[in-house]
């Protein structure tokens, strides 16, 4: 995700920013850039790649100047380039913006901006707001802010800088982190704890609606209504290890936690404002080349395969197009019949696994239209594919990936209802309801999370297993299999995923006295049926968890020996739901066996070779 410092006070502000920025780095970004005032105004340099670009254009021509803005950028809006970096600035040059966040209506307000006479130099949404305060400006930063920020929807923390009043350093947040950093004759701005952590460690957290104005020697605190507040120091503990984890001790974990915001994020701006339908506007596809689509393959590695499993039933449940799912490395193998009706689907976290580039490729050989899900605006993947859907779950760093599965399966949904509505298989209403129940789905992540300790005991006693199971039938199914992956990736422990009604024709072998089984039943047409299932390993003794809809509880806490009830959603959208209590078994598990979650043994984040 993007990082944002920012420096009023006495010192250079030059290596304080690039210092901040460095402290960042481990959110992944692909571009960076500050802003000074130097004694010819607002000055900026930016740069593609590592900050090491970025201090070799500095080298020898250094901003020299006691106020500047950060930014290191994950490219959500525009491919990773100089222009797209920020600070942006507006077409006088006077006033400077970073930005972290998501702009939704910024496509609206670019159109209004152009008809003003305004010049875009980049494809971000980040530009409007620079041009956007611009426009507001007569004679008080603080106001043009404001009232630029009541144009805006979306999520955003702001730093501005306006060279008519250098001695303000203007933040805002909404809805994406910002810390106000507190100093001797100096103050900061950071999107996280770390960027500012060498300087301070008595901070302001802001909340969403909330807004700080920096002077060299103090800090105002506001909403973005204009209302002062006052707010308590947050002095900071941590060390820089654990401010990186945002308190959390692994990464994993925070991935984990930040899902809700993946959710939201990857929503944002597909949505009509009537939150009825779905707009995806990266599709380049026009209405007839939808209806021409006869069948769908979809092709990723790992997690993300699990991901395109769940999203043939999706597909296939919404859109009525015949849906296969493969292994990006099988795929090319087996000869699949790729005709130029069939719409190629890849997901991938990266964009950069060579099976499914390879995939990728050989579809497009065949003449096959590509759309691809990925999580990295400007991946090989993005670049090659035809149409891109790109998720917003942020940089993930743990190498077991979390937030980026469910973001894919978000996609799988909006993508999902965006066919269905362009083929007319669903009603208007039907498509109302999946996305008023979408919305939901954050809300009940985080309750889901607030039953964490519960699955750590769970994970505990699990620990001391060597073997397990986890089954379920349709969905169910196919989170199982990212529930044993997880499982296996970073705690070690054996896992079979199993389709629960295929058990009898052999594995049922397995089970005896004791070994644990993971049911999933969040399928009501399916409940009987795996209730049967369960009822099959445990008459051979097996200690069975149930992962089961609320409301359901009392029916099948008979059948089982441990009951996990997550919030009630339709039927299609549980899989955003139920694989996150075995994210957290996994991590638990793994945890209790000692062993490095955030870096399991013989995996790799990325893998781009064959
Ligand atoms: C590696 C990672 C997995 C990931 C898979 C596909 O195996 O360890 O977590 O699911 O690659 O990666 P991608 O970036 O294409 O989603």
């Amino acid at each position: 995700m993007c990082g944002i410092v920012g420096y009023i006070g006495k010192r250079d502000s030059q290596d304080i920013l690039i210092e901040g920025l460095k402290k960042l780095e481990y959110r992944g970004y692909d571009s960076a850039g500050i802003a000074v005032f130097t004694k010819n105004g607002l000055e900026v340099r930016k740069s593609i790649g590592r900050l090491a670009n970025l201090e070799q254009k500095l080298d020898g021509q250094p901003l020299e100047g006691s106020v500047g803005i950060g930014h290191t950028r994950w490219a959500t809006h525009g491919k990773p380039s100089d222009a797209n970096s920020h600070p942006h600035t507006d077409n006088t040059h006077k006033f400077s913006v970073v930005h972290n966040g998501i702009i939704e209506n910024y496509l609206d307000l670019k159109d209004e901006l152009i008809a003003k006479g305004c010049k875009f130099v980049s494809e971000t949404d980040t530009e409007v707001i620079s041009h956007l305060v611009a426009d507001e400006y007569d004679g008080d930063i603080v106001k043009a802010v404001q009232r630029a920020v009541k144009r805006m929807r979306g999520a955003f923390a702001l730093g501005v800088l306006t060279e008519y009043e250098p001695e303000r350093l203007v933040a805002v947040r909404f809805a994406s982190p910002l810390v106000i950093g507190i100093g001797e004759g100096e103050n900061f701005i950071g999107s996280d704890i770390p960027a500012i952590l060498e300087h301070t460690r008595n901070v302001y957290i802001l909340n969403d609606g909330e807004m700080a104005i920096l002077t060299k020697t103090g800090v105002e605190l506001m909403t973005t209504e204009g209302e002062f507040i006052s707010k308590e120091i947050f002095h900071v503990d941590w060390d820089l290890v654990t401010a990186e984890k945002a308190g959390f001790d692994h990464f994993m974990l925070k991935e984990i936690y930040e899902q809700p915001k993946a959710y939201r994020d990857t929503m944002m701006g597909r949505i009509s404002d009537d939150g009825r339908s779905v707009e995806l506007t990266e599709i380049g596809m026009t209405a007839d080349e939808i209806r021409a689509i006869r069948k769908i393959h979809i092709v990723a590695c790992g997690t993300a395969m699990h991901a395109g499993l769940v999203g043939k039933t999706v597909l296939e449940s919404l859109a009525r197009i015949p849906v296969e799912t493969d292994v990006a490395s099988e795929y090319r193998y087996r000869s699949p019949i790729i005709t130029p009706d069939t719409l190629v689907i890849v997901v991938s976290q990266s964009g950069e696994t060579a099976d499914t580039l390879a995939a990728l490729r050989e579809a497009k050989r065949c003449g096959a239209r590509v759309l691809a899900i990925t999580n990295v605006v400007g991946s090989s993947v993005s670049r090659e594919a035809d149409d891109v859907i790109i998720t917003q779950a942020g940089p993930e760093i743990a190498v077991a990936s979390t937030k980026a599965y469910t973001s894919q399966l978000i996609a799988f949904y909006l993508l999902g209802l965006f066919l269905a509505e362009t083929l007319g298989t669903k009603d208007s209403a039907f498509i109302a309801e999946v996305v008023t129940a979408m919305h939901q789905l954050p809300e009940q992540v985080e309750s889901i999370l607030d039953n964490a300790p519960v699955l750590k005991q769970v994970a505990e006693n699990l620990s001391k297993h060597n073997n397990l199971f986890f089954i379920g039938r349709g969905v169910d199914f196919a989170v199982a299999q990212e529930g044993s992956l997880k499982l296996k990736e970073i705690s070690y422990i054996h896992s079979e995923a199993y389709a629960a009604g295929e058990l009898k024709h052999g594995t049922l072998a397995l089970i005896e006295e004791g070994i644990p089984v993971i049911s999933l039943i969040t399928q009501e047409d399916l409940y009987e049926k795996t209730l049967s299932n369960i009822k099959e390993v445990k008459a051979r003794g097996a200690h069975v968890l149930g992962v089961v809809n609320e409301g359901f509880e009392g029916e099948v806490a008979k059948s089982v020996d441990e009951l996990f009830a997550i919030p009630k959603t339709l039927p299609l959208l549980s899989p955003a739901l139920s694989v996150v209590p075995l994210q957290l078994i996994a991590y638990y598990a793994s945890l209790a066996r000692g062993n490095d979650v955030d870096k399991p043994r013989n995996l790799a984040k990325s893998v781009t070779v064959e």
